[in-house]
């Protein structure tokens, strides 16, 4: 089983007097899915942004496995170990939506020869069909779109996948069907996703609730 540890976390931004989040203390493992909840400006993102390694805590430690982030090769981390999935999708548009899935394999010194069919299995799994893989993102509906994102973010492997209101600009029958494929993704091969949401129906869905105001977790 892997995690991620905070230990006593706490997050200043640059010229900002008060803490963004403070004195976070919980764990994240694999086989799980959680939901990080709360008011705008409660310091989701910034939880988010942590647990990838973008920004590193003022105050405290975050651990991988017991290694803390501070002494990781974060770029390699930041490659393998997590992947981001966000509101807006984030696809590269002069791409195809299968060489959206290809690159990041690509990126990693997969041959393009066998990119290709890794991504299209991949695509596979989220319900995308051999049509859809020739377009376009913007020839997608946003919740194709997602589902295009979730199979990038699959690509090489990340077992934490972080993701900041995937649903957000989702219906409800698109909001259902991304959160089964990320439910089936902790349930039947072990990853750790965490939901940043505002929707309650969301977060309902989900292993764990975790409530954040003012930069705190509360019970
Ligand atoms: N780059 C920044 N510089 C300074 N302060 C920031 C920066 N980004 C966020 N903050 C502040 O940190 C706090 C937490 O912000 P964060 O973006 O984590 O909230 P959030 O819970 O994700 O909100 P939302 O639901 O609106 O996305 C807020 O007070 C915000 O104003
Ligand atoms: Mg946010």
């Amino acid at each position: 089983m892997a995690y991620l540890k905070l230990t006593d976390v706490t997050y200043r931004y640059k010229n900002s007097e008060k803490a963004a989040v403070s004195n976070l203390n919980c764990i994240f493992t694999t086989g799980r899915l959680y939901a990080v909840v709360g008011p705008s400006g409660s310091g989701k993102s910034t939880l988010l942004s942590l647990l990838s390694g973008l920004d590193a805590p003022t105050e405290g430690e975050i651990s991988y496995n017991g290694t803390n982030l501070k002494n990781m090769d974060l770029d390699r981390y930041r490659r393998e170990d997590i992947a981001m999935i966000f509101q807006m999708f984030h696809l590269f548009p002069l791409l195809t939506v299968l060489e959206n899935v290809c690159y990041p394999l690509e990126l990693c010194g997969v041959k393009p020869s066998s990119a290709k069919p890794r991504a299209k299995a991949l695509l596979e799994t989220v319900g995308i069909t051999a049509d859809e893989m020739k377009r376009f993102p913007s020839n997608l509906s946003g919740g194709q779109q997602q589902r295009v994102a979730i199979a990038r973010s699959l690509a090489v492997g990340a077992k934490f996948l972080l993701a900041d209101e995937p649903t957000g600009n989702l219906d409800a029958a698109n909001t259902k069907n991304i959160m089964d494929i990320l439910m089936r993704l902790t349930r039947q091969e072990d990853y750790c996703v965490i939901v940043v949401t505002h929707d309650s129906e969301v977060a309902e869905m989900t292993d764990w609730v975790m409530k954040m105001r003012d930069g705190k977790l509360i019970l």
